[in-house]
């Protein structure tokens, strides 16, 4: 985890509803599929400002983020079927196979090591356990013009805007199930995995 990625969302805790505006269109459409599910642990990385925890309707949901100030605004959302606490995503301190589901909403392209990240969300997931991923990834069309020259400028927000689905390689113990087009030119993407028995 990089200090200078918590310290960024400490101080663009503010901001980040404005940024919000356009990420909730496909964050809804995620929680819709989440709903769905039967009952389970659900672990959501990188949880932020926790707009959406009042749309979980049917889990018991974990969220961890390693910016305080996020988990402050979050913890007022949050209802009794939701626990906050500050962790970092790619050295979880639960147990292995904890939880029936992680969720990882724009989260991937922000950490500094996403093959970690996934790493732990895989230890973490019970055996046939749901990993869900929402994340921009640069398509094959006009759009990986405007991510790479958006390439520099990015890292200063601190995410990757050039992000392919290639970047998750170590998914060898995971199968993907789904691969849903989440709107903007199959630029952001749902990508459903099941971890292996
Ligand atoms: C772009 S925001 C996404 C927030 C929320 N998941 C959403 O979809 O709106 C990324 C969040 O990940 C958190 N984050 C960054 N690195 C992290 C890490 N290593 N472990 C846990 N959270 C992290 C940031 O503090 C921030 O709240």
């Amino acid at each position: 985890m990089s200090k200078q990625t918590e310290s960024f969302y400490n101080r663009f805790s503010i901001f980040y509803p404005l940024i919000d505006l356009f990420l909730r269109p496909q964050k809804q459409l995620l929680l819709n599929k989440i709903n769905q599910l039967p009952y389970g642990q659900l672990l959501d990385v990188g949880v932020g400002n926790g707009a959406h925890l009042s749309q979980y309707k049917t889990h018991k949901i974990t969220g961890i983020d390693t910016s305080l100030k996020m988990l402050e605004i979050a913890r007022k959302r949050k209802g009794s079927n939701v626990v906050l606490l500050k962790m970092n995503g790619e050295a979880l301190s639960f147990q292995e196979e904890s939880f029936d589901y992680v969720v990882l909403s724009h989260v991937l392209a922000v950490v500094d090591n996403p093959e970690k990240l996934l790493e732990e969300a895989c230890r973490v997931l019970k055996p046939s356990g749901r990993l869900y991923i929402l994340n921009h990834f640069t398509p094959d069309n006009w759009l990986k013009w405007v991510d790479r020259s958006f390439e520099s400028f990015s890292a200063l927000f601190h995410f990757k805007s050039v992000f392919y689905t290639n970047s998750l390689s170590k998914t060898e113990k995971l199968t993907l199930l789904h691969e849903v087009n989440a709107g903007l030119f199959s630029y952001f993407k749902i990508l459903i995995y099941e971890k292996k028995l």
